[in-house]
């Protein structure tokens, strides 16, 4: 989509549809003790930017808003056709609900919002104005709608014989105040490259299982690192071997040497001084069938989402390289492996020795994410040694049970990165709530036979997961844990998000990295 920015002046341009958002509490009067007489009066008083486009239909907007109810709810629209009186041929009203929260979701929101109602009018061309309500910085809120705008065309449709596009609309003008136009371009920039990192997390999630092995993320990754700018190495069986890789070379033994695993790293170093190095580590298992602890059918279904951190964690690359923050650098880890079966799986009841030497006895295979995490883990803090390491994975159902299929489970010791890391969340309108690393649960991992186990019991189990990666960390790196089972897949559409691979995380991370710089 063309994004281009505008000031209020472009509430005149020639356009399909001018969309204005309206927020609820900007929309209705301040509630008084309403007498008979003050309550005939219109329900309504719309922002001083209303009365010039009202007075040039001749009264008709506001009173069509009285007629039709329209208050500035969120999902609420009203469209009134202008009859040629100004330059748009359309208006329509964008409900963004209440203007309370300090975040840049409304605009995000709204903005796609108005993209699928231009569209639904056959719209080619949409002109968006959302009343800047100061709550957050302008240059945010722009960014903010270019990327709402950007993912509301997102569909899949690799495999689907009938191509249309989810939207109709090609070029979008973002109207915003109180913001230079040089700052505003360089805002839906930044919006668009954070969209397109998200949309291609969305890609590597939805994609079939068959059609995404190691070997192929890895491809991936490498065409990304090209486009952004960012140095690609992979490291395939033999170089993990020698490495002592083996907790992850036993999770992925069955599908080898069909689908051999693959660990990609990708490095991005900013011009200038370093003052701080991140390092990201995805859990990237393309399949989860459980191994010889084979999942159930329904458990099964959906386990190509198995990959969603690592596919986060290279769409946030891909932003990363192409916002070029300063002073950070950033190294990530992509740990793509398959967890399958047959006559060579490991087995329950093995005792695996991890790269950083201590002995799991594996008690459960389906638990294999750790196991991988781990390894990936240790190889980052000893060859890196990064201020910050920040692991992303659909590790437990459990992190599911305890917060839902919208919300993230953060899990650190250092409260200040935890702080950025739900801040970063905010921006980006992902949910994230921080669980405990509870210390009293990890006497579940204790085992008679080797060091530790790699499940504990069923309650408190993405408690028990975090506690076990916790103990392949270096205590000199800051860690966080981001258990994203639960968000990974959207369940619900909205504007911006269809069902199916949300591209969870990459925005959040995307800022993060932002806010460091
Ligand atoms: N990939 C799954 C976790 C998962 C479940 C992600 C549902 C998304 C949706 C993970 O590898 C797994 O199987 N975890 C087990 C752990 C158990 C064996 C201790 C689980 O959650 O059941
Ligand atoms: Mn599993
Ligand atoms: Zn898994």
């Amino acid at each position: 989509m063309i994004i281009k920015a505008g000031g209020q002046e472009a509430l005149q341009l020639k356009t399909d549809v001018l969309a204005v958002g309206v927020f609820a509490n900007k929309a209705t009067k301040p509630q008084k003790k309403t007498t008979k007489k003050s309550a005939s009066k219109p329900a309504l008083s719309l922002a001083a930017w209303a009365k010039p486009l009202d007075k040039a239909l001749g009264g008709l907007l506001l009173k069509e808003v009285e007629i039709q109810g329209f208050k500035g709810n969120s999902g609420q629209s009203l469209s009134l056709h202008t009859h040629g009186k100004i330059g748009a041929q359309k208006i329509i009203l964008v409900g963004l609900g209440s203007s309370e929260g300090q975040d840049a979701q409304p605009y995000r929101l709204g903005a796609a919002q108005a993209v699928h109602l231009a569209s639904q009018q056959g719209a080619k061309n949409v002109t968006i104005y959302l009343p800047n309500e100061g709550q957050i910085e302008a240059a945010n809120q722009v960014e903010a709608m270019a990327e709402g705008c950007q993912l509301s065309t997102y569909k899949f449709n690799k495999y689907l014989s009938d191509k249309t596009p989810r939207v109709q609309v090609k070029k979008a003008h973002l109207i915003q105040t109180g913001v230079s136009a040089s700052k505003a371009s360089a805002a839906i920039r930044r919006g668009q490259q954070i969209a397109e990192g998200v949309a291609l997390a969305r890609d590597l999630v939805n994609e079939t299982p068959e059609g995404l092995s190691p070997i192929e993320f890895a491809k991936r990754a490498r065409a990304v690192g090209r486009k952004c700018g960012l140095a690609v190495t992979v490291m395939d069986e033999k170089k993990l071997a020698a490495e002592r890789m083996q907790m992850l070379l036993a999770v992925s033994r069955a599908s080898s040497p069909y689908r051999p695993a693959r660990v990609v790293q990708l490095r991005y170093r900013p011009t200038g001084k370093i003052k701080k190095h991140i390092v990201f580590v995805g859990k990237g298992l393309v399949f989860d069938s459980g191994g010889l602890d084979i999942k159930p059918a329904a458990g099964m279904l959906n386990m190509k989402l198995d990959m969603a951190g690592a596919g986060c964690v290279l769409g946030a690359m891909s932003a990363i390289g192409q916002v070029k923050p300063k002073n950070v650098a950033v190294t990530a880890y992509l740990g793509c492996v398959e967890n399958g079966i047959g006559g060579n799986a490991y087995h329950p009841g093995d005792i695996l020795k991890s790269r950083k030497g201590i002995t799991v006895e594996v008690n459960n295979t389906d638990a294999e994410g750790r196991l991988v995490m781990a390894d990936c883990i240790d190889y980052a803090l000893t060859k890196d040694k990064p201020d910050v390491l920040i692991d992303v994975a659909t590790l437990t159902g459990a992190c599911m049970v305890a917060l839902g299929d919208t919300t993230a489970g953060v899990f650190s010791r250092q409260q200040d990165l935890a702080e950025a890391i739900k801040g970063a969340g905010q921006e980006a309108g992902e949910d994230f709530w921080q669980l405990p690393l509870n210390d009293r649960l990890f006497g579940q991992l204790k085992s008679d036979i080797a060091d530790m186990k790699n499940t504990g019991e069923r309650f408190g189990g993405s408690i028990t997961a975090a506690l076990f990666l916790e103990q392949f960390v270096d205590k000199r790196a800051d860690w966080a844990h981001l258990d994203i089972a639960g968000p990974a897949m959207a369940s619900k559409s909205n504007a911006y998000t269809p069902k199916g691979g949300a591209g969870f995380g990459a925005a959040t991370l995307t800022r993060y990295v932002m806010g460091q710089s």
